[in-house]
C-alpha cells in the first residue's frame, strides 16, 4: 500500500475539463463536427391540456421547404418510452392529448431552422376533455399515476390525541425547471446493418440503450450509447432525454441518414418534466418542552400525466419527512395525483426536499406557538444516539453527527449573538427587517430501488504507464470523473494526470444505472478502485517473482515501483510486464451492501448511510415590496473523509444555491388552460451572480471517515447540499415574524417569490390585528 501523503486522493485536483470549459473547448455534442447529410428533427406540440385529436393536417409540414421526412404517433404504434414501463408514455401522442405541449409528430429536415419553421404548420383538430391540471383539481378527481405509500411507525393518531399541543396546517412548495446550460440533444449516427451510435445528453446511458433498441426493434448490442460530459442534467437528463434519443434514432434509422435532435430552449422547458410541486398537510402533537410524540403528513403531488419516476420521487419524499428529526410516532402517506401536465422528473434530491419541507415547517410551527427559538426546538428534536434513533421507515440511524455539526455551526456562524443583534436591529427599521436561521440536513444514500445499487469499470494499463479509465458513471460537471481518476492514479502511486477517463460508453461497462442518487462516486469509485487492484496485484506478482523479493515489498510510491532495495519508474515496470506477458487490463465491479428494502410493510433498510449538513443564513426583506437580500450564509458540511476538498465545496455551494433557487425566486406558472407560460429565462429567475449571498463561508466537517467502508471512507455530495437552501426560507420567514413579536407563525409558501412574502406579511399584520 502506498503511504497516505502519497495519495492522489483527499487533495484538490481541478475538474478535468475546468480548464477546457472555460477556453470553451470542451465539447458537447452539439460541437460535434456535423457528417455530411445530418437532419435536423423538430416537435410539433399539442395546444390542448386534454383532447381528443379528431384530425391531423401535416399537407403544409410535409410541403414545407427542406423537409424530408414527418412522423406522427400512428407511424410508430405502440412504441412507449416509460421508464418504468408503466406503458403510459407514448413517444409521440396517438390520438389522445394528455398536456399542453405534448408532442403530437416530430420533423426532420435539412436544417434545423427548416425543421423548426415546418413544425409550426400543422393544422389539427380537437375534441376538449375535462383537464385537471393542479394538485386541487387533482385531489377531486382523485387519479393517481402510481400506487401511493404509507410510513408507519408508532401510534401517530394516539402520540398526536396524548399531546399538550396540537397543530395542523397546510404548506405548498413549487416545482422547479432544472435550467442545465446545455439543453437536451441526441445525435444518432446508422452504422453497418442495425448498428447505431447516439450521442445523447444523458446521465441514463444504459436506459437510453434499452429505448432505442426498444424503438429500432434490434437487439441492444447493435445500440451503443456514448456520453462524454453534459452542460448540466441535476435529475433532469435521468429520464427525459430518451424521446430526443429515439427520434433521432428512428429518423437516422428510415433515412440513412446522421440525425441530430436539438429542441429550442423553450421546447425543452414545456415538453421535458420538473421537479415536482408538492402540497402537504400536517397534523403535529407536541409537548410543553416542544418535543414532538406524534406526527401524520400527506405529501400531495403533480406528477402530470404519467408515471415516470413519480413513485420513487413521491417515497423519497416520506424518507425525508423526518430530516434530522425523530418522531416518536409517525404516519406518513403520498398521494402521486395525476394531473394533465407534463410528467414531472427526477430533479436534485429526488423528492427528499419536498419531504423536508414538512420537518422545517413543523418546526417553526412548534417554536413561534411555545414562544422558544426555532433553533432549540430543531436541537430537542433531533436524533439521539441510542434511543430516538429509528426512522419511520424502521432504519437505525447509527452515524448521527448532527449535533456536533450544529453545535459547531452555531458557534462559528455566532448565531445567539447575530440573534440578538437582529432583533435590537428589527425594533429600530420600521421598513427593513432581517431574519435568521439554522437549519439540519440529514439525506439518506443508495437508489431505493435496491438493484440499482452496482457499477462497472475497465481499466487499461499501457506499456508507457499511462492508463485508461472508463466506468459507468455519466459526467455533467460535479467533478464525477476526477474523483473517480484519483481513486485509480491513488491505488499505483501515480498522480491524477497519469490517468485518463474517456467518455461514457455502452459497449465498454455495459448495464450501467443512471448517475443519481449522489452515488455517482460512491459505486463508480469502488469498481474502479477494484479494477485497478486487479492490475496492481499481478505487476506486485510479477516484480515478486522477477526480483525473487517477498509481495509486501513491493510498493508503489510517486510513480515508482520499489522492490525490494530497488526502485524503477512505474512505466518501466509495465513495459517489462507486457514483455512478460502479464494481463494489464481489469475490469471491476461493485455492490452496495448491507441495504435492502420492502415496500409493502415500509421496512428495511433502504440507506447505506446518510449524509449531514447545516446551513446558518441571515436575510434583509423589505416590507414595503417583499424584496430580500441574502446577507450571510455560513456551511458546515459532512462529506466523511473527502475525496477532493475543492470539488465538495463547489458540489455544497452550488446544491446550496440550488436549493435556494427553488425556495425563492423560481417559479413555474401554469395558466387556466394549463399553458406553461414560464417556458424562457424572460419569465423564469434562477439565481444569478447577484444573488449570491454577501458572505458565504463553506467548511467540511473535519475528523469525520465513514463508518461505512466507502470509497477511502468519503460520502456522496450531489445532492445533500440541495436542502441546506432550508436556512435562506427560514431566515425570511424569520424576518416576517418579527412584524407580529414573533408570536405567530408566518404561513410562508414556497417558492417565497417578493410577491409571496409580501402576501404573507400582510396575512401576519392581519392576523396579529
Ligand atoms: N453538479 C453539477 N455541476 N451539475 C449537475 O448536473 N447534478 C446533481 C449533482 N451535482 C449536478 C451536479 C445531481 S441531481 C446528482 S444526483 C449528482 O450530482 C450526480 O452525480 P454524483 O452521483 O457523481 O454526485
Ligand atoms: Mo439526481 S436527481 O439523483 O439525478
Amino acid at each position: 500500500m502506498t503511504t497516505s501523503e502519497s495519495l492522489a486522493v483527499h487533495r484538490d485536483a481541478p475538474h478535468d475539463s475546468a480548464a477546457r470549459h472555460v477556453a470553451g473547448s470542451a465539447p458537447y455534442i452539439d460541437d460535434l463536427p456535423e457528417l455530411p447529410g445530418t437532419l435536423h428533427l423538430a416537435l410539433g406540440l399539442a395546444e390542448r391540456a386534454h383532447a381528443k385529436v379528431l384530425a391531423m393536417d401535416l399537407e403544409a409540414v410535409r410541403a414545407a421547404p427542406g423537409v424530408v421526412l414527418v412522423l406522427t404517433g400512428a407511424d410508430m404504434p405502440g412504441l412507449d418510452i416509460s421508464p418504468v414501463h408503466a406503458h403510459d408514455e407514448p413517444i409521440l401522442a396517438d390520438g389522445l392529448v394528455e398536456f399542453h405541449g405534448h408532442p403530437l409528430f416530430v420533423v426532420a429536415a435539412e436544417t434545423r431552422d427548416a425543421a423548426r419553421r415546418a413544425a409550426r404548420l400543422g393544422k389539427v383538430t380537437y375534441e376538449d376533455l375535462p383537464a385537471a391540471t393542479d394538485i386541487a383539481s387533482a385531489r377531486a378527481g382523485a387519479k393517481l399515476v402510481t400506487t401511493p405509500m404509507t410510513l408507519t411507525r408508532g401510534d401517530a393518531a394516539a402520540g398526536i390525541a396524548a399531546a399538550a399541543h396540537v397543530i395542523e396546517g397546510r404548506v405548498t412548495v413549487g416545482g422547479q425547471e432544472h435550467f442545465y446550460l446545455e439543453s437536451q440533444i441526441a445525435l444518432a449516427i446508422p452504422g453497418e446493418g442495425d448498428d447505431i451510435r447516439v450521442h445523447s445528453s444523458t446521465q441514463h446511458p444504459s436506459e437510453v440503450q434499452h429505448m432505442v433498441a426498444h424503438a429500432l426493434g434490434v437487439p441492444l448490442h447493435c445500440v451503443t450509447i456514448e456520453m462524454r460530459r453534459m452542460g448540466g442534467g441535476f435529475g433532469g437528463k435521468e429520464t427525459s432525454g430518451n424521446i430526443f434519443a429515439c427520434l433521432a434514432a428512428i429518423v437516422a434509422k428510415r433515412c440513412r441518414r446522421p440525425a441530430k435532435f436539438r429542441p429550442d430552449r423553450d421546447d425543452d422547458m414545456i415538453v421535458t418534466g420538473k421537479r415536482h410541486d408538492f402540497e402537504v398537510d400536517y397534523r403535529v402533537g407536541f409537548g410543553d418542552d416542544g418535543v414532538i410524540t406524534g406526527i401524520d403528513g400527506t405529501f400531495a403531488a403533480r406528477c402530470g400525466y404519467s408515471a415516470d419516476l413519480s413513485g420513487p420521487i413521491t417515497d423519497r419524499a416520506l424518507f425525508h419527512a423526518d430530516n434530522a428529526y425523530y418522531y416518536p410516532a409517525a404516519r406518513l402517506a403520498s398521494l402521486p395525483l395525476k394531473t394533465n401536465t407534463v410528467s414531472n422528473v427526477a430533479f436534485r434530491g429526488f423528492g427528499g426536499p419536498q419531504g423536508v419541507v414538512l420537518a422545517e415547517r413543523v418546526m417553526d410551527e412548534i417554536a413561534y406557538h411555545l414562544g422558544l427559538d426555532p433553533l432549540e426546538v430543531r436541537k430537542r428534536n433531533l436524533y439521539g444516539s441510542d434511543t430516538r434513533n429509528v426512522t419511520p421507515y424502521h432504519q437505525t440511524v447509527e452515524d448521527n453527527v448532527a449535533p456536533r455539526i450544529i453545535a459547531e455551526l452555531e458557534a462559528s456562524s455566532d448565531y445567539a449573538a447575530r440573534k440578538a443583534k437582529i432583533r435590537e436591529f428589527n425594533a429600530k427599521s420600521p421598513v427593513i427587517k432581517r431574519g435568521i436561521a439554522l437549519t439540519p440536513v440529514k439525506f439518506g444514500i443508495s437508489f431505493t430501488a435496491t438493484w440499482y445499487n452496482q457499477a462497472g469499470a475497465l481499466v487499461h494499463v499501457y506499456t508507457d504507464g499511462s492508463i485508461m479509465l472508463n466506468h459507468g458513471g455519466t459526467e455533467m460537471g460535479q467533478g464525477l470523473h476526477v474523483k473517480i481518476a484519483q481513486v485509480v492514479a491513488s491505488e499505483f502511486g501515480l498522480d491524477v494526470g497519469a490517468v485518463r477517463i474517456t467518455a461514457t460508453d455502452t459497449a465498454k461497462v455495459p448495464n450501467t444505472s443512471a448517475t443519481a442518487a449522489s452515488s455517482g462516486s460512491d459505486l463508480n469509485g469502488m469498481a474502479a478502485q477494484s479494477a485497478a487492484r486487479q492490475i496492481r496485484k499481478r505487476l506486485t506478482a510479477f516484480a515478486a517473482e522477477r526480483w525473487q523479493v517477498a509481495e509486501d515489498t513491493v510498493k508503489f510510491v510517486a510513480g515508482q515501483v520499489e522492490i525490494g532495495g530497488e526502485s524503477i519508474p512505474f512505466a518501466e515496470l509495465c513495459r517489462l510486464a507486457y514483455g512478460a506477458r502479464v494481463q494489464l487490463s481489469a475490469s471491476g465491479f461493485y455492490k452496495t451492501p448491507k441495504i435492502h428494502w420492502d415496500r409493502a410493510s415500509g421496512k428495511g433498510r433502504p440507506f447505506y448511510y446518510f449524509a449531514y449538513g447545516a446551513a446558518c443564513s441571515e436575510v434583509a426583506i423589505d416590507t414595503l415590496t417583499g424584496e430580500y437580500r441574502v446577507l450571510r450564509v455560513d456551511i458546515l458540511h459532512d462529506v466523511g473523509t473527502s475525496l477532493n476538498p475543492a470539488i465538495d465545496i463547489g458540489q455544497i455551494e452550488g446544491g446550496f444555491v440550488q436549493g435556494m433557487g427553488w425556495l425563492t425566486t423560481e417559479e413555474l406558472w401554469w395558466d387556466g388552460k394549463g399553458r406553461l407560460r414560464t417556458h424562457a429565462p424572460s419569465t423564469y429567475k434562477i439565481p444569478a451572480c447577484g444573488d449570491r449571498p454577501m458572505v458565504f463561508n463553506v467548511a467540511l466537517l473535519d475528523d469525520n471517515a465513514n463508518a461505512e467502508e466507502t470509497i477511502f471512507r468519503s460520502k456522496a455530495v450531489g445532492e445533500p447540499p440541495f436542502m441546506l437552501g432550508f436556512s435562506v426560507f427560514h431566515a425570511i420567514s424569520d424576518a416576517i415574524a418579527s412584524l407580529a413579536d414573533y408570536r405567530l407563525c408566518p404561513h410562508l409558501d414556497a417558492p417565497a417569490t417578493p410577491e409571496r412574502v409580501l402576501t404573507t406579511i400582510e396575512a401576519v399584520r392581519a392576523r396579529a390585528k
